[in-house]
């Protein structure tokens, strides 16, 4: 349901040009659990930036289900993407003046036309189980610690329920019992048939994943593990 075909992206940095994506090629299925597993500068972000449609390739194509991401208008493209992802940025997506509960429930309000609040109060109960939150609903953002505000940023993207998950990094902040807490959510999502795709430097993180490759110099270098 996501093809990448040989994408190549650069960014231009005065006069020298970065070439952070040369040639991927990549098929995500549906209910895979794919895993990116690469050093620092190697062009994961990039990827998963080309995957949600927020970086245009220079060269290679993009598909999800039957959109060619990179020939769709900004605003089609943001309306794909709000539609199949819950996409857990590297960055914290989190609005400061509300608070981590407000967030949460606007993530959800925006993302469902139909309202039907019984699905989100039984969403939110399970991801306050599963990552364990309950103590930090009523807090704003600017409140959390570095892990607390990953846990946060975690729910937001996932209390859509959407039917792929991108992840960047999300256990960069996490401490190991934390990062269990991770992996669990992962896998129960995926045993309800989520789609996973996770880029991450963390072994401990993608282990669960049942494809794992390596990334190196914009590139896929192996494949450390297939289902
Ligand atoms: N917006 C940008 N402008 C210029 N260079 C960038 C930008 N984003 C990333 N890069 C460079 O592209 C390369 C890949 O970066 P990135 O995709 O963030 O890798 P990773 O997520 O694996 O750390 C790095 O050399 C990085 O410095
Ligand atoms: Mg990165």
């Amino acid at each position: 349901m996501i093809r990448i075909i040989d994408i190549h992206i650069s960014y231009k940095e005065k006069e020298n040009i970065i070439n952070a994506l040369r040639g991927v090629s990549l098929d995500i299925n549906e209910g895979d659990y794919t895993a990116l597993i690469g050093p620092a500068g190697s062009g994961k972000s990039t990827l998963l930036g080309a995957i949600a449609g927020v970086i245009s390739p220079d060269k290679g194509d993009i598909f999800l289900n039957k959109y060619r991401l990179n020939k769709l208008s900004r605003r089609k493209c943001a309306f794909v993407r709000a539609q199949f992802y819950g996409i857990i940025f590297q960055f914290s997506e989190l609005i400061n003046r509300f608070t981590i509960e407000e967030n949460l429930y606007f993530a959800w309000y925006a993302a469902h036309k139909r309202k039907n609040i019984e699905e989100y109060k039984n969403r939110l109960t399970y991801l306050i189980n599963m990552l364990k939150i309950d103590n930090i609903l009523s807090v704003y953002p600017t409140k959390l610690s570095g892990g607390q505000m990953q846990k946060a940023a975690i729910a937001r993207a996932l209390i859509k329920d959407s039917s792929i998950i991108l992840a960047d990094e999300p256990s960069g902040d996490l401490d190991p019992e934390n990062i269990e807490l991770l992996k669990a959510l992962f896998l129960e999502e995926n045993s309800r048939g989520k789609t996973i795709f996770l880029v991450t430097h963390d072994m401990q993180l993608a282990f669960d994943a049942k494809t794992i490759y390596e990334f190196k110099d914009g590139k896929i270098h192996g494949i450390v593990k297939h289902d």
